[in-house]
């Protein structure tokens, strides 16, 4: 794989857990662990279920009503949940301290490395964008508000379910002094966004790609990097291929190789590490961070292991040409 340039610095995997299965018999001690390694027997079992799953595609015409409808069956997921789902963040700042821009914010002492807004004494400097792409109802936006309180932060985000864009400006914690939220399909060839290319610092890419047709993600990403600053990132992450998700779908509900539609319409794709990193180095920008988080979540009650597997990355605009 290719590594970053000497553009940038090639950031270490942040610390997530501490939790380490040394002991396989005492697995159903804890309700997690972390950084578990796939063995043989594991990985063909997952391949043979996945090679099941693929036997019997979904037919074309649905294929087809899935696409064009796509922000419908979003509408009605929200419709349905409102913000009651996706809530749990508790991994936001940890996997992505870069998003405690300044350090008067309520971030950990750790994760308050950055001071990309700050000068030496703490005052504003130059604003800084960060753009959330598929939003949904702010359960990112609104801890990012919330956390960088008081600095110069201002949050774009936007979604094409128009349900999910009405819930974040309803939400008693939006501002418009700090947010702007917009209707907007970013897979489509037309675009119509509040900001000019180069004016970003971050961009926002949390379980988002996987519900894009595979086939437009690398437009999608293209147009993406050019609105970054020189410098600024891309902070993505996503479902990675062979997680519990992915394994526990029935056959029947397969797209194409490794995507899928879910019971009530929404799609999902698990990716590899090397399809992310292909995808963003083939739209210019430059690895900092490449990894995929393994945990062994169980269920002790039921004696359940459920095998979860994300893949986490930053990708850097660079301030200079290689
Ligand atoms: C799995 S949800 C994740 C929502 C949010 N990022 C979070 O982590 O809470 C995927 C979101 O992407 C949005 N989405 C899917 N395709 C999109 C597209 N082409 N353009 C804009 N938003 C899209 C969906 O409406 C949905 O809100």
């Amino acid at each position: 794989m290719e590594e970053a340039s000497g553009c940038t610095e090639n950031r270490k995997k942040p610390q997530f857990g501490t939790r380490y299965l040394n002991e396989p018999e005492k697995v159903f001690q804890h309700n997690a662990w972390d950084d578990v390694e796939w063995n043989e027997e594991l990985k063909q079992s997952a391949e043979e279920k996945l090679k099941l799953n693929s036997q019997t595609l979904v037919p074309t015409e649905d294929q087809e009503k899935y696409e064009n409808e796509a922000n419908q069956f979003w509408d009605k997921f929200y419709n349905i949940h409102e913000n009651r789902f996706f809530k749990d963040r508790h991994w936001l700042f940890t996997e992505f301290p870069d998003l405690c821009i300044s350090s008067n914010t309520n971030c950990d002492e750790d994760n308050s490395q950055n001071n990309i807004g700050v000068d030496s004494n703490n005052k504003a400097k130059e604003r800084v964008n960060i753009f959330e792409v598929g939003c949904g109802v702010g359960n990112t936006v609104f801890p990012i508000l919330e956390t960088n309180a008081g600095s110069n932060v201002f949050v774009y985000c936007c979604d094409f379910s128009e349900t999910a864009v009405s819930l974040v400006k309803n939400n008693s914690l939006f501002d418009p002094n700090y947010c702007h939220a917009f209707v907007c399909d970013i897979s489509s060839d037309v675009w119509n966004v509040p900001f000019e290319e180069s004016s970003l610092d971050f961009i926002i890419l949390v379980f988002v790609l996987s519900a894009i047709h595979p086939e437009k993600m690398q437009s999608t990403i293209n147009r993406l990097a050019k609105y970054l600053k020189p410098g600024g990132e891309i902070l993505f992450r996503d479902y990675g291929k062979y997680d519990m998700v992915e394994l526990r779908f029935k056959p029947g509900r397969c797209l194409s190789e490794h995507f899928y539609v879910r019971g009530d319409g929404t799609r999902v794709y698990f990716f590899s590490e090397e399809e992310v990193h292909n995808l963003f180095t083939t739209a210019g920008l430059v690895q900092t961070q490449l990894y995929s988080s393994k945990r062994l979540q169980v269920n002790r009650g039921k004696q359940l292991k459920m095998y979860r597997i994300w893949i986490q990355a930053k990708y850097m605009r660079p301030l200079c040409k290689s």
